[in-house]
């Protein structure tokens, strides 16, 4: 792996390592377990995103978590923070080398070049995705090397409410979630076709070759290659320099100045507020026109929860025909994060609703209710390991259950079930046969 460095697997140092081998092996460092409560709650910011995409009537689109290096390195481009540092790039057993995902925006372009998308009409494509995906960063409160995003890509159309509806779509997830103190910044990157970019960054690199001894010795490399990124950059001396910079709103062309205000007219409409933020640059090089960043100020360093924009030139970085698109992905391991900070965090569901307490000779009958009521539709769970009734019922109390099924030597006999409300406290006798529509009904109530 290119991004493995100096560390042992779980990222600890070698010496370290060798002292510990009879201790239980370790994750990835950077690649968190989301164990419960904490998994349902990951779950239920993930579902908001994705309902928030299915409402607006975008499909689902699966792409591999590894593709040809190619795709990233052509499309997220090469002077990237993320293509010349951060990727876990391999070669596999035939000698291709192969990455894993660090976004998803140019696999799901490759993938819709290659199923012919732009060919079969019915335009834009609309397609949802979520999954892993991997950067070699330093790992870090909201910044991990293993994370999952949420995204959305709209393929196939330039117009403009597209953009504004695909910034809607984002905001409404964070909204219905509760996020805190969510900021939308919107910029426009301009056009590489007709030009009006590579003019912009012309007059950029001039104004920096005057600044060039403000500039730190990254950003002077920077500036050749890809002088933006001198806007991104953390060192109070670039900062300084790029003060007064030129910016890129004020030299776009007539086209991509017109695109732009028609996008923010369409947030205007929606009472989407914004905030216009000229120097914001997104690490990743194929954006066009619109690019925005949703940031939570509960967060610190690491503040944007989600970020896009439009991608018109990114189909023929990866050797396929003009085909435009925009989108955004969410974090949600850092919108999670953010949730947490403010105490907001979904609820999760109850592990069950009814529960199982079987002991002694009624265990074997105790699962075959839980097994008839799971198949009747209702989630059930039970007790293991022949623990004391009491220890039963206060794992009905953990699972979150309503109603407890008390099975004993007495029900046994008496082929009945001891149906607890444990909401009520109340509690009565209901034949074997009779519980599933009893305990339908009771959870109706
Ligand atoms: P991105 O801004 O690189 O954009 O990532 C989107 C979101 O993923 C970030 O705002 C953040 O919440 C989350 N994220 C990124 N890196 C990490 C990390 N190391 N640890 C935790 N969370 C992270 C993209 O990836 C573009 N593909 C978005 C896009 C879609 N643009 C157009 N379509």
């Amino acid at each position: 792996m290119s991004g493995s460095g100096q560390e042992d697997p779980a990222g600890r140092d070698a010496a370290e390592g060798a002292e510990q081998v009879a201790e239980p092996l370790e994750g990835v460092k950077g690649a968190p377990d989301r164990l419960p409560p904490e998994s349902a709650a990951f779950d239920a910011v993930q579902a908001a995103f994705v309902n928030a995409a299915r409402l607006a009537g975008y499909e689902r689109v699966r792409t591999p978590v590894f593709e040809q290096t190619e795709v990233f390195a052509r499309g997220v481009g090469g002077s990237t923070d993320i293509v010349e540092k951060e990727m876990y790039t391999f070669s596999d057993k035939g000698g291709r080398s192969l990455t894993l995902r660090p976004e998803g925006t140019a696999g799901v372009m490759r993938a819709a070049l290659e199923h012919h998308l732009p060919k079969q009409g019915n335009l834009p494509a609309k397609l949802w995705y979520a999954g892993t995906f991997y950067r070699h960063e330093k790992p870090q409160a909201g910044r991990q090397r293993e994370f999952v995003q949420v995204g959305i890509e709209a393929l196939g159309s330039e117009d403009p409410l597209l953009d504004a509806e695909v910034v809607i779509v984002g905001w409404d997830a964070l909204t219905a979630l509760a996020t805190p103190e969510v900021d939308l910044l919107i910029n426009t990157m301009g056009c590489t076709r007709p030009h009006c970019r590579p003019a912009y960054l012309d007059t950029l690199r001039g104004y920096l070759d005057d600044h060039a001894d403000e500039l730190c010795e990254d950003c002077l490399r920077r500036r050749t290659a890809n002088p933006l990124r001198v806007f991104d950059c953390k060192r109070e001396g670039c900062q300084g320099a790029v003060a007064q910079a030129p910016l890129l709103p004020d030299h776009v062309c007539d086209d991509c100045r017109v695109h732009h205000e028609t996008v923010l007219a369409a947030l205007d409409a929606a009472d989407l507020p914004y905030t216009p933020s000229p120097r914001l640059v997104r690490g990743l090089d194929y954006y066009t026109r619109t690019t925005f960043e949703y940031q939570s100020g509960v967060l610190g360093a690491q503040s944007a929860v989600g970020g896009g924009g439009r991608y018109d030139g990114l189909a023929e970085e990866l050797g396929g025909d003009r085909f435009p698109g925009v989108g955004f992905a969410l974090g949600v391991d850092r919108t999670l994060l953010a949730l947490e900070t403010a105490d907001v965090v979904p609820s999760a569901q109850p592990r069950a609703d009814v529960f199982v307490v079987a002991v002694g000779a009624a265990r074997p009958g105790g699962l075959s209710l839980a097994v008839d009521l799971r198949r009747s539709g209702i989630a059930c769970d039970l007790a293991f390991d022949d623990r004391s009734f009491k220890a039963g019922m206060k794992q009905a109390d953990r699972a979150g259950a309503r109603v407890a099924l008390i099975v004993g030597e007495q029900e046994l006999e008496t082929g009945t079930v001891t149906v607890k409300d444990l909401a009520s406290g109340e509690q009565r006798e209901v034949a074997r046969e009779a519980v599933s529509n009893d305990v339908t009904a009771l959870l109706r109530t």
